[in-house]
């Protein structure tokens, strides 16, 4: 059993208090947070929370934390990221308000989130705004621990990379809340060429991947997964490293085989190779639980490749030369 394992066993004896804020996370995702602020994380390093939202994840941490035997209050801190607003391009819900709805003139859930944590506001420190801007980017303190449910663009998971993971040392603990999202495939490529550094907890959480850091990461590995300097082929090579490794998440609910070569198609997608994103895609159309849970994905792939198709004249590369020679 590795050593974040041992903490499965207890995920079905954790009952949460209903104070608990609304989470897009789920309830197992909740739990082993709670788990590891509980029984695992020391404080000793610093506690990385990037994506808190409107707090539910925050919460089950803090709580976890609060009733560590280990974690001192006092000396330990929780620093929590988001842009606690709604709006355009931040990815967050009006959810996050405590009224379910944005108030008419204002757009930040900031204090919302503030009174929701009040018993955890003496550990709690919170950066609002672009993690571009309230990250420091001369900071290079150890982080103990990193929840990433923010990464939602390349351009986002570029400065996670940059500022955080570079930042990751042995006995480091990751978690990567969005694996099971196939447009996401940053997350799933890096974490292949993160494998021999680390150890995978077990099986997913539904979507949360769990890793321990087990060996100093090299500075170059770092540095080509924040350039994002692999080529096509090689990220679809690791990925399939992280297919091996995993299967279905703990719950039997999602199937991540499946998941990950659909984040391949989403590899070749973003570079514009809309042939290819396909072919690998369509296949996947009759794995039961992508075309119940993903349609609109395998429709924007589709889309992509049929507009590609049509912009070049249709057919294959053979076909279009034919024509060509044929004057056609
Ligand atoms: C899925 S939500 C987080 C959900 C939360 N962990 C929970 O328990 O419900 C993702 C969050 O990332 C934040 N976010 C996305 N991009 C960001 C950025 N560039 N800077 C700061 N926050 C960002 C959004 O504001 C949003 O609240």
């Amino acid at each position: 059993m590795t050593n974040l394992g041992r903490l499965y066993p207890l995920l079905d004896d954790v009952q949460l208090p209903d104070t608990i804020p609304y989470s897009q996370v789920s309830s197992w995702e909740l739990r082993f947070l709670y788990l590891l602020g509980r029984h695992h994380l020391r404080g000793e390093g610093r506690l990385v929370e990037l994506g808190s939202g409107g707090g539910g994840s925050t919460y089950a941490l803090a709580l976890g934390l609060k009733e560590s035997p280990v974690f001192d209050e006092r000396t330990g801190r929780l620093h929590a990221y988001d842009f606690f607003r709604v709006g355009k391009g931040t990815f967050a819900t009006e959810k996050f308000f405590t009224s379910g709805a944005k108030p008419q003139d204002d757009n930040s859930f900031l204090n919302d989130f503030r009174d929701r944590l009040a018993p955890f506001l003496p550990f709690l420190e919170i950066h609002a705004g672009d993690l571009w801007r309230t990250s420091d980017p001369h900071d290079t303190s150890a982080v103990e621990f990193l929840h990433i449910d923010i990464a939602k663009t390349a351009r986002v998971f570029r400065c996670v990379t940059e500022r955080f993971l570079t930042r990751l040392v042995p006995g480091s603990v990751v978690l990567h809340q969005d694996f099971a999202g196939p447009r996401l495939p940053w997350l799933h490529h890096s974490t292949g060429a993160l494998l021999p550094y680390i150890e995978i907890a077990g099986p997913p959480i539904r979507s949360t991947l769990a890793f321990e850091v087990v060996r100093p990461i090299p500075e170059d590995v770092l540095k080509r997964i924040a350039e994002d300097a692999y080529t096509v082929d090689e990220k679809l090579e690791l990925i399939a490293a992280v297919q091996e490794r995993i299967d279905r998440d703990h719950t039997g609910g999602i199937p991540f085989r499946p998941v990950l070569e659909f984040a391949k198609a989403y590899v070749a997608h973003y570079e514009g190779d809309h042939k290819r994103a396909w072919s690998i895609a369509k296949p996947l159309t009759s794995d039961e639980y992508l075309s119940r849970t993903r349609a609109d994905h395998f429709e924007q792939l589709r889309k992509a490749y049929e507009q590609d198709r049509a912009a070049h004249g249709g057919g294959s590369r053979l076909g279009r030369l034919v024509k060509k020679a044929v004057g056609r």
